[in-house]
């Protein structure tokens, strides 16, 4: 077994970490996303093209690690009905029928949704034509897809971005109204009494004005019996940019009696991608994951691409990418090692897999501490394998800054420090450890244990 990522917290967990090493050999745990994901009563998804299903690295990762399908374009009102009443389920059909021989949930994407509109639609101007054509859109696809699809997007993105928590400027808005929303879930209900059904919108992964204003509708939607079942959080991320209320984000949106989902997951970072760069993503994901599985309601997520080879992001966003869990060539990159530790799981190892952490374990002490700051020791520990590097990544607190650190070198993003060796401890044998230390300032009196992950290299 080459490969342990061990996330250790606080001062005196050596021997916890020590416990949960022994107590958890790598052979017993799930060694997949999606049968970690099960253990905890989850699914863990994907979007998936119809375009790259010939591709078998696609299709062999995408059925070996996920058990929920989403498909990225194929169920969009331009694919699905080009002209007025003239419908076209074929390629959605395709990666239906593959998800149902593969066992896994299909998500549906998405009913209502201004981009992707054909055009013929976001022309109407009569309020009473666009509501007939909205209803009788919803009816045919839902009905399509009756008893197939576990959760629809019923609406998507429909509130406007920044600070001001109104809804977006759409042709539904505009020429229906506030009340498109609701009417768009009540023709779903009808249409597929049994999928769960999802408002889903980007930037409302932490609490802020937009989030605020989802959270308002759901309440609003849960007071008078409109049909909603869950929302998605499409957690579209930038690198070192969990936000750190995603959690009780969740939890709010839980304790209206409604599943939260997150839906698009990806985390982009400046390309190319260097080790510093996928350390403090696999962090990141870790997070994500992490956040998820301390919500009971936080019960699916998908990311938006099986590989960094193909991805909408660099369309979008010029010079960045690399956001997924497997990278070009189809291999694990770290961010999948740390989400599926983090769901419990533990990969069997692969050699030559790029994204292996190897077999590294830290653990994590506090040696000193005053009133506005502490001293802390991190040793790395090489498992059966000897190791030529290691990599250990720390996510300080707030307010905290590392004044000093030695018999380690340094690379600070934000509040994540990345720690890598020295010349001479980095060369460790099988079972042979290294230790660096390090002094922290917290004029805020913020004395919190930073959260470290480590790996090799
Ligand atoms: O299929 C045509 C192809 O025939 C043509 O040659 C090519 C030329 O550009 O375009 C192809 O269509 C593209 C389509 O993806 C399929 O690849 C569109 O141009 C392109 O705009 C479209 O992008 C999609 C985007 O939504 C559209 O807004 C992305 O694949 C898709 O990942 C992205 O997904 C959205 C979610 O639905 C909602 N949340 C945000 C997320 C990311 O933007």
């Amino acid at each position: 077994m080459r490969r342990a990522l061990t996330a250790v917290l606080g001062a005196g967990a050596l021997l916890l970490a020590m416990l949960v090493t022994v107590a958890l050999p790598a052979s017993a745990a799930p060694g997949t996303l999606k049968e970690a994901a099960a253990a905890t009563g989850r699914v863990f998804g994907a979007a998936a093209a119809q375009a790259h299903m010939g591709e078998s690295a696609y299709v062999s990762t995408l059925d070996r690690e996920f058990n929920q399908l989403t498909p990225e374009n194929e169920m969009k009102w331009d694919t699905t009905e080009p002209s007025r009443n003239s419908f076209n389920f074929g390629p959605a059909d395709q990666l239906v029928s593959h998800a149902q021989a593969q066992g896994m949930k299909i998500r549906g994407h998405t009913l209502v949704w201004h981009q992707q509109l054909p055009g013929w639609a976001g022309g109407i101007s009569s309020r009473d034509d666009l509501l007939s054509a909205m209803r009788n859109h919803i009816a045919k696809e839902a009905g399509h897809f009756a008893g197939k699809v576990a959760y629809w997007d019923v609406v998507n993105e429909a509130f406007q971005d920044g600070g001001s928590g109104a809804r977006r400027d759409s042709v539904f808005q505009r020429v229906i109204g506030d009340g498109y929303i609701e009417e768009a879930f009540r023709a779903a209900r009808a249409a597929d009494p049994t999928a769960k059904l999802c408002y889903n919108d980007y930037n409302i992964d932490g609490q802020n004005a937009k989030s605020n204003a989802v959270y308002t509708m759901v309440k609003d939607f849960k007071a008078r019996g409109v049909p909603i079942d869950c929302v998605g959080l499409q957690a579209h991320l930038t690198l070192g940019n969990v936000p750190a209320d995603m959690q009780a984000n969740m939890q709010r949106f839980a304790a209206l009696g409604v599943d939260v989902h997150i839906t698009e997951l990806d985390i982009r970072m400046s390309t190319p991608a260097d080790a510093s760069k996928l350390a403090t993503q696999a962090n990141d994901y870790k997070k994500v994951v992490s956040a998820c599985l301390a919500v009971s309601r936080c019960t699916v997520i998908t990311v938006w691409g099986i590989t960094d080879k193909y991805s909408w992001i660099p369309d979008v966003f010029p010079g960045e990418g690399a956001a997924l869990l497997f990278d070009n060539n189809y291999a694990k990159k770290p961010a999948y090692d740390a989400s599926l530790q983090a769901l419990g799981g533990q990969d069997p190892g692969d050699p030559g897999d790029p994204g292996d952490p190897g077999t590294v374990t830290c653990t994590y002490t506090r040696t000193a501490q005053w009133n506005t700051g502490f001293n802390g020791q991190v040793t790395i520990t090489a498992g059966a394998t000897a190791i030529g590097s290691w990599t250990v990544v720390m996510t300080m607190g707030s307010g905290q800054q590392i004044t000093t650190l030695w018999n380690g070198n340094a690379t600070t993003t934000g509040n994540v420090v990345t720690v890598r060796p020295v010349a001479w401890n980095g060369n460790l044998a099988p079972g042979a450890s290294a230790s660096f230390g390090f002094s922290v300032n917290a004029s805020n009196g913020n004395l919190a244990d930073p959260a470290i992950s480590c790996g090799s290299p």
